[in-house]
């Protein structure tokens, strides 16, 4: 089956509360490369096997947490699409000029799911460096640094009313439930939704407040990475949530860890593939820590409760 909808989720805004400190922890630690800056005092960061103009963007702000996540679709066509059935499902639909907050991204819409997250799309972005060669490419065009993060891989977000943003992103957007955890009354508390082979590029986790978010992940390749990034945090004095570890949900490996202002980051490697065919992967409540932190089995306060 071709891509043909919504393609990834590509990029996210992010509150930080003393912008020059965090720069440096992105740039240095978790070795994301500064590509610009906007005119009003935005940064615009990307991983180095990414294509697109910029995947990470920090804005100086009281408090932490995510402004906007954004997803990269497959056409301009698309986007009207999705406009009109965003409408149709009763959601807002605000357009945003090409090059405008921005810059390199053409036109977005723009929506506020049932979580009370904003969510973009978009399906032209100009390029930037560094990039992935693709003439005779070398593995990097750049040697990654600290951490040495690939690229924006996806995010947990918590908010109420869960099971109507998943059915959003699954009917509207074409998304596909990977894996479910379920609640003691076996209702969803938290579902993982891939838009093609990724394990999930989004997951939404029933929570009392709006907006929030749990974590935004980086791609590494391997444990051998994940084991070099447990290295470099530690050296960089970096607070680790928990990990290196797995996940029995996606089988991903993992480290979790905050920035400077308290927003948590994980370093994401491996996990298998999805195909439209694979049915749901479910996890009573039972088991549910054993799906989250397959070692340890049991979850620990921290990771239900912090969230930015
Ligand atoms: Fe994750």
């Amino acid at each position: 089956m071709a891509i043909t909808g919504v393609l990834r989720a590509a990029m996210m805004q992010l509150r930080v509360l003393d912008l020059e400190t965090s720069v440096d922890f992105y740039t240095q630690v978790v070795g994301l490369f500064e590509v610009g800056r906007t005119s009003d005092g935005r940064v615009l960061l990307k991983a180095y096997d990414e294509f697109d103009h910029h995947s990470f963007v920090l804005r100086q702000a009281e408090t932490a947490g995510m402004d906007f996540i954004g997803f990269k679709v497959a056409s301009d066509d698309y986007l009207k699409y999705l406009a009109d059935a965003t409408k149709k499902f009763g959601l807002p639909v605000e357009e945003i000029p090409a090059n405008s907050d921005q810059p390199g991204f053409g036109r977005r819409i723009s929506t506020k799911v049932p979580t009370g997250h904003r969510v973009d799309f978009f399906a032209d972005v100009e390029q930037s460096d560094p990039k992935p060669g693709i003439e005779n490419p070398e593995i990097w065009t750049v040697e990654p640094r600290g951490i040495g993060v690939a690229t924006f891989d996806h995010a947990l977000l918590f908010g109420p009313s869960a099971s109507e943003t998943v059915r959003y992103f699954m009917e509207v957007c074409g998304m596909a439930a990977v894996e479910k955890g379920l609640l003691p009354d076996g209702n969803t508390l938290v579902t993982w939704l891939t838009c093609a082979n990724r394990t999930h590029d989004v997951a939404v986790l029933e929570f009392d407040q709006p907006g929030k978010l749990h974590h935004v992940a980086y791609k590494l390749d391997n444990w051998n990475d994940i084991g070099h990034a447990a290295d470099i945090m530690t050296m960089n004095e970096v607070t680790i949530d928990a990990g290196p570890m797995r996940h029995g949900v996606t089988r991903g490996q993992t480290i979790y860890f905050f920035d400077p202002s308290g927003n948590r980051i994980e370093t994401y490697a491996s996990g298998y593939s999805h195909y439209p065919d694979m049915p749901v992967r479910v996890w009573d409540f039972d088991h549910i820590g054993k799906g989250i932190f397959y070692y340890t089995r049991q979850l620990n306060d921290n990771f239900l409760k912090v969230v930015s």
